[in-house]
């Protein structure tokens, strides 16, 4: 089934939040791209979004907050941080920055990691939809993986509309690219993603933004973005456990956890980080059952492999 385009108006964006309420997929204007909302604490609409988007991996995703109090109740900003968030903010600036323990991004969302994206965007549609919704709402653009970022609701009809549930169809986006994604943890931002703030923009207000390297190129969020290691070893594709393992199961096994007792891949997926990290706090090896490679599986084991890894 094709998803309703409609003209963001309060009942549009109540009907959007009732749906985002109920674990569903909403495209939502930005003033960079339409990004493809789910609730950023629900993991189960978390792992349905990576489905949709065919991402083969599991990337962390953006929280979009409605006000900067809202975004800063989610992750721990420093006084220069915050004042980068009063020059850019809503604006397309996008802050990585150490999550608080009790922040509501679930562990998928932020594919296990102790750090947290937050950007608070100025579009008036997607802001009076995060104020409906009254909680963060993760959105990568709402391509396809691999496909180019979508600037109207026609691209985002296009492209995913048989895989969503509604299109708001905000018009085109003024910016036509993706935020600049900035690493705030540190005594200066670190330039992690070129996009539509400029590095002399943000230069003005905090002076000495490392972008790395040559000062041309960003530095690649690839080099910089841990992922998450268990300090657990682990054995995949294995049958059973052997004795003192704990067993991360995948079907109807029997197991120390069990992703998804029927096999569900988007279950498993939205499992996948918290079990990860339970069986990590108890065990120093982990044996875990073979997940088939198709659909959200090929993201999960990627995640594995990196995990068994330990680089
Ligand atoms: O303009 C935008 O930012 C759009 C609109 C819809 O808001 N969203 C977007 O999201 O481009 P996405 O998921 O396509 O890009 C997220 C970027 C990626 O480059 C990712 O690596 C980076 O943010 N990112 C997210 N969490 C991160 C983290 N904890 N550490 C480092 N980089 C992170
Ligand atoms: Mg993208």
């Amino acid at each position: 089934m094709q998803a309703p385009v409609l003209t963001p108006d309060a009942a549009s964006i109540a009907r959007a939040a009732a749906i985002l309420k109920d674990g569903g997929l909403v495209a939502m204007p930005t003033e960079t791209v339409y990004g493809l909302a789910a609730d950023a604490a629900n993991a189960d609409a978390v792992a349905r979004l990576y489905a949709a988007k065919g991402r083969p991996a599991f990337n962390p995703l953006i929280a979009h907050c409605a006000s900067p109090d809202a975004a800063f109740s989610q992750g721990k900003f420093s006084d220069l941080a915050r004042k980068l968030a009063g020059a850019f903010w809503p604006g397309p600036l996008t802050f990585v920055v150490d999550a608080v323990d009790a922040t509501t991004v679930c562990a998928l969302a932020r594919a296990g990691l102790d750090t947290l994206a937050l950007r608070v965007p100025a579009h008036p549609a997607a802001r009076a939809l995060l104020e409906a919704f009254g909680g963060p709402l993760v959105a990568p653009s709402a391509n396809p993986s691999g496909r180019i970022s979508p600037t109207r609701a026609e691209h985002v009809a296009s492209d995913l509309g048989d895989r969503i549930d509604l299109i708001l169809d905000g018009g085109p986006c003024t910016e036509g690219i993706e935020s600049t994604v900035i690493d705030a943890r540190g005594p200066s931002p670190v330039l992690l993603r070129q996009g539509s703030v400029l590095p002399e923009d943000i230069e003005k207000v905090w002076p000495g933004l490392y972008s790395g390297g040559d000062g041309d190129k960003p530095t690649s969020p690839g080099q910089l973005l841990r992922h998450y290691a268990p300090k657990a070893k682990l054995r995949l594709n294995a049958g059973r456990p052997e004795p003192g393992e704990a067993f991360l199961g995948f079907g109807p096994v029997e197991a120390t956890l069990n992703l998804s007792p029927s096999g569900d891949l988007v279950e498993a997926a939205a499992n996948l980080f918290a079990m990860m990290r339970t069986l990590d706090r108890s065990h120093t090896r982990i044996a875990v059952a073979p997940i088939p490679p198709e659909g959200l599986g090929a993201a999960i084991n990627d995640r594995l492999a990196r995990a068994a890894r330990q680089d």
